[in-house]
């Protein structure tokens, strides 16, 4: 371990430059991909209404106890705890979230490299069919192939590493400062096809009326994931963020923002999928294949012709990679952020050897359906495996003692300070209201759905 002379630490470039980032992390496949195909599995209205009650009492307060964690600190995951909490124990919980990042973009880098694929192949006319036994069979051969799997990931993780070497004002913020409103702009597009099409309504009540017949724990419990996963809460991202937040930043104001943009960007689209999978009549509960399988065969059945069908699938999947990209970013950073703090190296080394790293862990979500089909963990596949394990396990529990952190280590007079910018911002009531939720109520509901969880894995 080298020491190097005092480091200037990355910064946002302004309040503003701060909340595109952190939308930008918070946006991501877990919109395009995730939401929808957790909604269409899991009944709907019913769900979002669960998923976003969670989003509320549990990721909310969980992203704002990390922002002003990293904030106060100035460090990492793991620095920031330890420089809170001297020689206790706490910084285990960054210790974890690491670990999470790396399963996440383990198999976060996989998916966005078949999105890459898929923009080739559909602009390419390859996919246009309304067979989903072909469209199926199309995405068989991608996921099956070992070289095509790795190659694609590496693609990604050299890509990805390129722009986080940039900085993160220069690399993270600029880049998703400029996808960002693609993003929406094409969103845009494919919700006012998909909302003017015949049978569209059918879908709006899919989304929006909801049948409480359809919950259940096991529901509970994935809508309380996807809440950790779509905010990037629960391991660390959020302090690292934090740390690169400027002093004047209204934490709770923008933290709810943040929240309310990413709403916004699922539902929207919700409504670019459910209404056409509606009106073409396919299956909505297809998992997480829907935006591979079944959405090909969904853009196929568009008026208009192939040419029509191939530009609307190709601007679905260049929506996707948008949205990915900052995701990606953000939790590329967190293991970067760590070495930068802690050993000294720079920026461009630690970003080469994170992305070597990731490249190892990569491979086994990588070919979870090719040379290790045979691997299984508790039925599910590497793949299925790293995903479960990390939203449904690693996050909640790391939210979990977070909050128990703020709450009962770190304490009110820190967190006033912290969030009211030492008394400067006129938001006390809004910053009483999220600790008490954080210190008492999302605790609470955290514990009771992993235990619920637990019972429905048991049974
Ligand atoms: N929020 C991103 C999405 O919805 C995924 C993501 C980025 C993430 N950073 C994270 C999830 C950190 C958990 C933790 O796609």
């Amino acid at each position: 371990m080298t020491s190097a002379g005092p480091r200037v630490r990355g910064r946002f470039t302004g309040t503003l430059g701060a909340v595109a980032a952190t939308l930008g992390s918070a946006v991501g496949l877990g919109n395009i991909w995730k939401f929808p195909y957790m909604t269409g599995e899991s009944g709907g209205a019913a769900f979002i209404i669960v998923y976003v009650i969670a989003t509320f009492l549990i990721g909310l307060p969980v992203m704002i106890s990390e922002h002003v964690i990293g904030r106060t600190a100035r460090s990492d995951a793991i620095g920031s705890l330890r420089k809170l909490a001297p020689k206790e124990p706490w910084w285990l919980i960054g210790t974890a979230g690491v670990i999470a990042a790396f399963l996440i973009i383990a198999f976060y880098t996989e998916v966005i490299g078949w999105v890459l694929i898929y923009i080739v192949k559909a602009f390419s006319g390859q996919i246009v069919t309304t067979d989903p036994s072909v469209t199926g069979a199309a995405f068989g051969s991608v996921i099956s192939n070992p070289w095509l799997a790795l190659g694609l990931q590496w693609v990604v993780l050299a890509g990805l590493m390129a722009i986080i070497i940039a900085g993160v004002s220069r690399g993270i913020e600029a880049m998703v400062k400029r996808l960002l409103p693609i993003l929406f702009v094409i969103l845009l597009i494919i919700a006012i096809r998909s909302l003017t099409l015949p049978g569209a309504s059918a879908g709006l009540e899919f989304l929006f009326k909801p049948d409480l017949s359809k919950l259940s724990f096991g529901v509970v419990l994935a809508a309380m994931g996807l809440a950790f996963f779509k905010l990037s809460v629960g391991m660390g991202t959020m302090i690292t963020y934090g740390s690169y937040y400027p002093e004047e930043q209204d934490i709770p104001k923008s933290a709810v923002r943040v929240m309310l943009g990413d709403l916004f960007v699922s539902l929207l689209a919700g409504v670019a999928i459910f209404p056409a999978v509606f009106a073409f009549g396919v299956e909505k509960a297809a998992g997480p294949s829907l935006m591979f399988i079944t959405m090909p065969t969904v853009f196929s059945s568009l008026p208009g012709g192939p040419v029509v069908q191939s530009i609307f699938m190709g601007l679905f999947f260049v929506l996707a990679a948008c949205a990915a990209t900052g995701a990606a970013l953000s939790l590329f950073e967190v293991p970067v952020a760590f070495l930068e703090d802690h050993t000294g190296w720079s920026r461009k080394r630690a970003a080469i050897v994170t992305a070597v790293a990731l490249a190892v862990a990569g491979a086994f979500p990588a070919l979870a359906e090719s040379w290790l089909s045979g691997v299984k963990i508790g039925g599910l596949n590497l793949f299925d495996a790293f995903d479960f394990a990390s939203s449904n396990i690693l996050l909640p529990v790391g939210g979990l003692f977070l909050c128990i952190f703020l709450g009962w280590r770190w304490g009110w007079p820190q967190v006033k300070e912290g969030l009211t910018n030492k008394g400067s911002l006129d938001n006390q009531g809004m910053v009483r209201f999220f600790y008490g939720v954080a210190k008492l109520i999302s605790p609470v509901l955290i514990l009771v759905v992993l235990l619920g969880g637990l019972g429905v894995l048991g049974g």
